[in-house]
């Protein structure tokens, strides 16, 4: 048997942890050794309204079995509030669970300004403020552990859900860039993409799977995640039902649409070599923009090569 993960002296802060998702974390992470900032603004699940309740529950409850805990009930846009609880509870903090969210659905054609706005406050903004806040904490101590919770609404869209989806993959870009500028102080940046079955899911999936989709089988991948000694960074790691699985972005290897670099591209050029522009058959993941950034110069070699005997043929014929 492995030795158990233990969070002992480690202070774990969970945004909208006064339910779903959010208080499985809390719960497993407590019992682990982790003192814990439950947050929660105990909203409705459109983001009106607020309540102590929620939080003050899990809190309780951790408490009840002997765990520590205290509740926040800022929105995640406070999050330097949210990050000062940590400090003035518990003196550290050492992970930062960016859980809250909240929907606004309608189809893109009646979305309003606010509809956007409610959704990309808590779920990109929110979460950009709370990691903000604890990311000097995590640079100072040289630990630090960051989750974003994205959708499969956010990598693969979801009618109705336009404000989520780009927020959601809009935390997506913010991990890819995270992850480097955290790397080499061992502060490390993950996306979860979770499916379980909650009030933000309970009229969208169908009662028999909702029931099976249960918090509880996720919590542990982000508690793993979390802890010390896991090196995953920068990462998308999708899980529902006891199942996790990593996901990335891949690209073709596409084709060059000119003959050399003098050539222009006409719009006849795109569309005769399209078929090779999208076929997967080889694509392949680019691991950073400097991987992507060396295959432009590539393709700049190639044509230059293609120049040079192209000219030498001019020359052959020019001086016969
Ligand atoms: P939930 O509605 O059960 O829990 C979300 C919690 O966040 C609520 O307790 C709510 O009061 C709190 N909250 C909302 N706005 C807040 C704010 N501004 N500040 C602080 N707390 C706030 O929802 P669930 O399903 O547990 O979702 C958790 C996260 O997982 C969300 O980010 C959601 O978008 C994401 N997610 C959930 C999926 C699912 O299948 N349940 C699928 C994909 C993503």
């Amino acid at each position: 048997m492995p030795e158990q993960l233990r969070y002992d002296g480690r202070v774990v802060v969970v945004t909208g942890a006064g339910a779903g998702l959010g208080r499985t974390y809390a719960l497993l992470f407590a019992s682990r050794g982790a003192s814990v900032v439950v947050n929660d603004l105990g909203s409705n699940r459109h983001g009106d309204g607020s309540s102590t309740a929620s939080a003050d529950a899990v809190v309780q409850e951790i408490r009840q079995n002997g765990g520590k805990a205290v509740a926040n009930y800022d929105s995640v846009l406070n999050g330097a509030n949210i990050i000062k609880t940590a400090i003035e509870a518990f003196g550290r903090v050492d992970v930062v669970v960016n859980n809250a969210g909240i929907l606004r659905d309608t189809s893109f054609m009646k979305m309003t300004d606010a509809q956007w706005d409610a959704i990309h406050d808590v779920h990109l903004k929110g979460s950009m403020k709370t990691t903000q806040a604890a990311w000097p904490y995590f640079i100072k101590q040289k630990y630090g552990r960051v989750i974003f919770t994205s959708s499969n609404s956010g990598l693969y869209g979801n009618f109705g859900q336009s404000n989520y989806s780009a927020a959601k993959l809009g935390l997506v870009g913010l991990a890819n860039t995270l992850a480097i500028e955290g790397a080499k102080k061992n502060v490390y940046t993950n996306v979860l993409v979770p499916t379980a079955g909650s009030r933000l899911t309970e009229d969208i999936l169908p009662p028999d799977l909702h029931d099976q989709l249960k918090p509880d089988l996720i919590a542990p991948v982000v508690f793993w995640l979390c802890h010390e000694s896991c090196a995953e960074n920068g990462s998308i790691i999708e899980t529902a039902l006891g199942w996790a699985g990593k996901c990335h972005l891949v690209r073709s290897s596409g084709c060059v649409l000119r003959q050399n670099l003098s050539a222009n591209v006409t719009p006849e050029n795109v569309q005769e070599n399209w078929s090779k522009v999208i076929d997967m058959t080889s694509a392949k993941r680019l691991n950073s923009i400097q991987e992507a950034t060396g295959e432009l110069l590539g393709f700049i070699e190639n044509l230059q090569s293609e120049n040079s005997s192209s000219n030498k043929v001019d020359q052959v014929l020019t001086n016969n």
